[in-house]
């Protein structure tokens, strides 16, 4: 395998930097080639580095280095050394100014890392390590600066010029060109530096602070997109007042600045007062964006305004860190969420999200704790583990400490933090000082990787009426980590009486109460728990509100289950115990299909949809997540030997039987939740769209005897007002290849080809597709005038939707692998970041079949000999193979 030598980055290695630098004026002349950067640094030694004699080491990547002054004096580049990814200038004085001018070519820059062009815009992506691809600096986030950037550019290319902080100065210039200067009075780590130059309009409002403050806030968009920034400036100004009221943070400049770009490796950036986002995340409309994409907006725009206190005002001391701020952003938006919407939605859908991704990821060969000790590429540790589970981490001690104390544990990591750049230490002293607590157990939970696995067993006695839950815990092996300790987590839990009401308030016993739940702590290997009083044998409501980040062994009958699903008080455990019972239910379909007995569809399963199809409740978007079977990707998690294509017709019949035998009462709850003609995005509205959407995904699978039903999805497709319907109607149809599929599909297609983000849904519903035919239409969307590789949105709409798409990427002739693997290939030299998280669905290959595990084999092994191959891409294939 190629790149052998690439060195891992240790936490064990971690030192103070030897210079800091307080002070920083930027100069850029913006050219599409060429463009000159000069960087003048006031640097002086650190008085707390464990050394302080050696040279200055300045990161940077991909630079041409032009000129080098030291104190007003010119060096000779001869004097100084310069590498691949490092300038190292020797006997430097104790404090210095140092100039330096570099070149670098923002049109030619793919990888979109450092100063890059984005349909003709200029931007800048720093996070983690792309500030180094700007200028030779001390590229980390321990070192804090204040930021002065003058931007020089052609005026009519660039009437707008952007860069952090607050306007200083601007004017025009000798040749067309004209500059802006800003100001940031924030100390930053590089990292958060961002400027932005082109042609875009800016929408504008304004919020005033809790302490009467006001503050200018700015989208910066196309003018095509003008009309289609409303949703983003209105879940701005909520997520501001929210955390003014939940966290009592207040904004802290005098101007907030969204950009949206349409090329961008991830969602968006918290540059300090300069937020760049993936265009997907700002722009939406009713007749482009679903109601999905509405929601999303609302998360990711209160994120970055979230990571102001958490991210930027507190900052990590170095990489190993990240969970400091993404795990706590990601919890806090989840949180605001909660808030805005359906709470018990909003909890489905996160553990979700956590179950079919992380706990996939923390079961695998890329498997690592939420503050990992070790790595080869940073850019392949933006990960579910890091943000997901790192925010299950931090929802475990909000759990534990409960609102109020874990409020304080917060205003004290403000208060004592505030400034610097610190460690996951540091931010859960803060919470055991304001609790006075000991967490030394809890924080296993930061290095440990795996998921830990409940086994449950309870015990009835009906004479002493005393009911004990015994709950053990064992976290498997993961690599480098063959022994595990055992963890400090919080279950919450209910005891349902046989009318299904809460015996919570009756019984006896020394565990704290949170309303109605009870609030059990596990710390040992294996604990009792017991409840005395208790009138009758009780159903367990174990993990309400999935209160810990665990795999529960099935304990309970289907019966209990099912009652569970009907009765609990919690909402959350009402969907899981219905996830729960299908899970169980499919994969025991495919038990009797791998071993070739007929299927059948569990009769204890098939009267809770039943039940559940008549009695929907009034949170509809809650019955319709309760509807939709686990997915794939979910399912094969639980399977020693993955067979694709075997668990996908499991599924399948689960859901043609179900929808074979609930037609009638799918069709009147279709009926009868009718959204209104005029779009409005309340939880109402959502339910119907999304409860219907459900509906027409199970109906259409009868299409084949009744041409009425696709003809209903047409119908869907052709009246319906908005995008969300328009994609309900389409993704239900995208199952059953035919002339109407063809015909709505093109259809779409001829409507939307000059919309990208709407382009990017019609290419994700095809790569997504169980239809016989989506290889090749895949192959040959590949070449559609509106598919580029040198954009992420697209990349990941049809190669990424097509790995996860488990029949048709693992087809046992491995031409779904050697698809994938030719355009990793080819990506690679481009956008090593994008083309290593490409590599995920290979990762896992291990627990496939044979012949499958033979052929992913081989292909990790081609794609790890690729001449010149990144440090990216051969992390995970080093990882995946070892
Ligand atoms: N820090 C960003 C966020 O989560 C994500 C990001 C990482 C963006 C790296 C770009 C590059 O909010
Ligand atoms: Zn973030």
């Amino acid at each position: 395998m190629n790149g052998q030598n690439f060195q891992p980055i240790r936490l064990i290695d971690y030192r103070p930097p030897e210079f800091l630098i307080d002070e920083l004026l930027l100069t850029f002349r913006l050219k599409q080639r060429g463009t000159l950067v000069q960087a003048s640094s006031m640097i002086r030694r650190n008085p707390s580095a464990d050394r302080r004699n050696g040279p200055l080491r300045l990161c940077g990547e991909q630079l041409q280095l032009v000129e080098l002054r030291l104190d007003d004096r010119r060096i000779s580049l001869q004097d100084v050394c310069v590498t691949d990814w490092e300038l190292i200038i020797e006997n430097v004085p104790d404090v210095f100014k140092l100039q330096i001018t570099t070149r670098v070519d923002p049109e030619d820059n793919t990888a979109l890392s450092g100063l890059y062009r984005s349909s003709a815009i200029y931007c800048t992506q720093c996070e983690a390590e792309g500030f180094r691809r700007i200028t030779y600096f001390l590229d980390r986030p321990d070192v804090l600066a204040r930021y002065t950037t003058r931007i020089e550019a052609p005026q009519e290319e660039c009437p707008v010029l952007l860069a952090n902080g607050n306007l200083v100065a601007a004017g025009e210039m000798d040749d067309g060109f004209h500059f802006a200067e800003w100001q940031d009075p924030f100390p930053k780590p590089s990292y958060l530096f961002a400027l932005v130059a082109g042609d875009l309009v800016k929408i504008e409002d304004e919020f005033v602070t809790a302490s009467g403050r006001r503050v200018t806030l700015q989208i910066y968009v196309h003018e095509r997109n003008r009309n289609k920034c409303k949703h983003a400036m209105v879940s701005l100004k909520k997520a501001m007042r929210w955390d003014e009221q939940v966290y009592g943070r207040e904004y802290d400049l005098d101007q907030y600045m969204i950009v949206a770009v349409d090329d961008f490796n991830m969602g968006a950036m918290e540059n300090k007062g300069l937020n760049l986002f993936n265009a997907k995340y700002v722009l939406a409309d009713p007749r482009s964006a679903t109601d999905q994409d509405y929601l999303a907006i609302e998360g990711v725009i209160a994120h970055e305004y979230f990571h102001n206190w958490t991210g930027n005002r507190i900052t990590c001391r170095d990489w190993f860190q990240l969970s400091l701020k993404e795990g706590l952003t990601v919890f806090r938006d989840q949180q605001f969420s909660a808030d805005m919407n359906s709470a018990a939605v909003q909890r489905i859908e996160d553990v979700r999200l956590l179950r079919q991704f992380q706990f996939r990821e923390d079961a695998g060969p890329m498997a690592h704790p939420v503050r990992p000790d070790q790595y080869l590429e940073i850019n392949n540790f933006y990960t579910v583990t890091i943000y997901n589970k790192g925010a299950e981490v931090i929802r475990m001690l909000h759990t534990l400490l409960g609102p109020e104390t874990f409020r304080r544990g917060m205003d004290l990591y403000f208060q004592r933090h505030d400034g610097q750049a610190v460690t996951c230490d540091d931010f859960v002293a803060a919470l055991a000082d304001a609790a006075d607590r000991d967490l030394t157990r809890f924080k296993h939970w930061y290095v440990q990787a795996g998921t830990p696995r409940l086994t449950v067993t309870e015990q009835w006695d009906e004479r002493h009426c005393t009911y004990v839950v015994t709950v053990a815990q064992a976290t498997p092996a993961t690599p480098g980590q063959p022994d595990k300790l055992p963890l400090h987590l919080p279950l919450l839990v209910g005891l349902l009486g046989s009318d299904g009401g809460d015996l919570a308030a009756r019984v006896s016993c020394p565990y704290e109460r949170r309303g109605n739940d009870l609030l059990l702590e596990l710390k040992e290997v294996q604990q009792d728990f017991v409840f005395r009083e208790v009138p009758e044998k009780p159903v367990l409501s174990f993990l309400r509100g999935f209160s810990a980040p665990v795999i529960v062994n099935p304990f309970q009958s289907r019966e209990e289950a099912a009652f569970v699903m009907q009765h609990d008080s919690d909402l959350f455990n009402r969907w899981d115990a219905a996830f729960s019972l299908a899970e169980a239910v499919i994969l025991e379909c495919l038990a009797k299909l791998v071993a070739a007995e007929t299927m059948e569809l569990d009769p204890v399963y098939l009267e809770a949809i039943h039940y559940l199809v008549g009695h929907p409740t009034d949170d509809r978007s809650l019955t319709a997540l309760a509807l939709q079977l686990p997915a794939e990707n979910h399912l094969l998690q639980a399977l020693k030997q993955i067979d694709p294509v075997a668990l996908h017709e499991a599924r399948r019949f689960v859901k043609q039987e179900l929808a074979g035998r609930l037609a009638d009462g799918l069709l009147n709850l279709y009926h009868d939740n009718e959204p209104s003609a005029t779009y409005r995005l309340t939880g109402d509205q959502v339910g119907r769209r999304s409860l219907r959407a459900v509906c027409l995904d199970y109906l259409v699978l009868l299409g084949e005897e009744q041409q009425d039903l696709l003809e209903l999805c047409a119908h869907q497709y052709r009246q319906g007002g908005t995008m969300t319907e328009k994609i309900g109607a389409l993704s239900a149809l995208a199952q059953v290849p035919g002339a109407l599929r063809d015909e709505i599909f093109d259809h779409f297609e001829n409507q939307w080809r000059s919309d990208p983000l709407v382009m990017d849904k019609w290419f994700a519903l095809q790569a997504a597709s169980p239809a016989a035919d989506t290889y090749d239409r895949v192959k040959k969307l590949l070449d559609h005038p509106a598919f580029s590789l040198k954009n992420p949105n697209k990349v990941r709409s049809l190669l990424g939707v097509f790995g996860q798409n488990h029949v048709h990427f693992h087809h046992e002739s491995g031409r779904g692998y050697r698809l994938l693997a030719d355009r990793i290939c080819q990506l690679d030299p481009l956008n090593p970041q994008l083309a290593a998280r490409l590599m995920q669905p290979f990762v896992t290959w291990r627990r496939y079949t044979k012949d499958r595990r033979q052929l992913m084999e081989q292909i990790l092994q081609e794609i790890g000999g690729q001449a010149g191959i990144s440090r990216d891409v051969y992390e995970i294939v080093s990882k995946s193979l070892a």
